[in-house]
């Protein structure tokens, strides 16, 4: 499939945008400060797949996360803003991710990978 842009001017603070790419899910999510600050002060020993901040992110785009939609259980669409981590929750067997995507209640295995993408600009990504 071919890339595709996604501007970010219209998102807010705190929103999660869906978007496909390739026929796939992707969460584009404006973070808030505080969950920024909050995502950067998790120890690595509190995660089922640990990956520091800095690896969920684009260098000098703190604010920005993208991730595939899907939990990497089974595959299910986890709902945003709900669970114990500031992120998502699974529906179907109770898999929760933090604000940055990455797995902190099973039973999924992994963090919601990261699609491949860049910025054009400050205000627009192109995923693929
Ligand atoms: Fe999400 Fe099973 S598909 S917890």
């Amino acid at each position: 499939g071919a890339p595709i842009e996604v501007d970010l001017t219209p998102i807010q603070d705190g929103q999660i945008v869906n978007v496909f790419w390739r026929g796939k899910l992707i969460f584009v999510r404006k973070l808030t400060a505080k969950e920024v600050g909050d995502m950067k002060a998790v120890p690595l020993s509190a995660m089922i797949d640990p990956a520091a901040f800095p690896t969920r992110v684009k260098n000098g785009h703190d604010q920005w996360l993208v991730v595939y939609g899907n939990c990497t259980h089974l595959g299910c669409v986890p709902i945003g803003h709900q669970g114990n981590f500031e992120g998502w929750a699974c529906p179907c067997h109770g898999s929760q991710f933090d604000s940055v995507g990455r797995v902190r209640h099973g039973p999924a295995p992994i963090n919601l990978p990261i699609p491949p993408y860049a910025f054009e600009t400050d205000t627009k990504i192109r995923i693929g």
